[in-house]
């Protein structure tokens, strides 16, 4: 997927904190509907490259170019507000974020995350689960053509693991470019079109999972084996 298509591109990308390179010159870009998985190790730099395709930090060097429009942010800790209701968090979000349609806005996220029955439920008494889809609904109340997810599935059991991953795909469905960062393979390889591979601030592969599965070479690992396997083969 090229050309018209790609909503956010980003050249070179460098960021440092002190002495300590984080990112040393990531590239990647995503298209409408695509699904974008970030995959690497604790420290490899996930989430300061999302925070920066977010537009939270700036790089030290590098070029981004960003859809006209919002960017949708979900970070890894969600900046909600405990003591008040879900849809009051939506709402006072959406008043930040300077939608249009306040109140449109806040009863299409409730209907979409299949949150409209806790409206009114405290978000300090959610489950992790709903409150993740609180989380996701404040990233999406702009409705962006990119939403960006660090670590979404983290703090979820598998059964809402699979909800969370049915309303992502759902959105890549309806053209939003979704990129997420994970430390799970196995997830990224079931749910994602092409997959970056970063370790220590470098990118060490982009491609679809069976073109990463290839390259890791998996003679008889499993899939996790064999991309640990890869990480080590490239010194890390
Ligand atoms: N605000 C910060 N100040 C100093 N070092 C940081 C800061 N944020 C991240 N780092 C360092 O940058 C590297 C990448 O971190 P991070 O982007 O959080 O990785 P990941 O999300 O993949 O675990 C790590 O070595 C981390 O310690
Ligand atoms: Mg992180």
């Amino acid at each position: 997927m090229e050309g018209e298509d790609r909503v956010l591109e980003a050249v070179g990308l460098v960021k440092r904190y002190g002495t300590r390179e984080a990112l040393s010159g990531v590239s990647l870009a995503a298209s409408r509907g695509e699904l974008v998985a970030v995959i690497g190790p604790n420290g490899a730099g996930k989430t300061t490259l999302l925070s920066i395709l977010a537009g939270v930090q700036r790089p030290d060097a590098g070029s981004l170019s960003r859809p006209a429009g919002e960017v949708g942010w979900v970070p890894q800790q969600a900046a909600l507000y405990g003591k008040l209701t879900v849809a009051e968090n939506l709402r006072l979000f959406a008043r930040l974020e300077k939608v249009a349609d306040v109140e449109g806005a806040v009863e299409r996220m409730l209907e979409q995350t299949g949150l409209a029955d806790r409206r009114d439920d405290q978000v300090a008494t959610l489950s992790g689960g709903n409150r993740q889809r609180v989380n996701i609904a404040v990233g999406l109340l702009a409705e962006p053509e990119v939403l960006l997810l660090d670590e979404p599935s983290a703090a979820l059991d598998p059964r809402q693991r699979e909800r969370l991953w049915r309303f992502i795909l759902d959105r890549a469905r309806a053209g939003t470019a979704v990129i997420y960062s994970t430390h799970d393979v196995a997830e990224a390889e079931r749910y994602a079109h092409r997959l970056l591979v970063l370790a220590d601030g470098e990118l060490l592969f982009s491609g679809s999972p069976a073109e990463l599965e290839a390259a890791c070479g998996a003679g008889g690992l499993d899939f996790e084996g064999a991309f640990v396997e890869f990480l080590r083969r490239r010194g890390h």
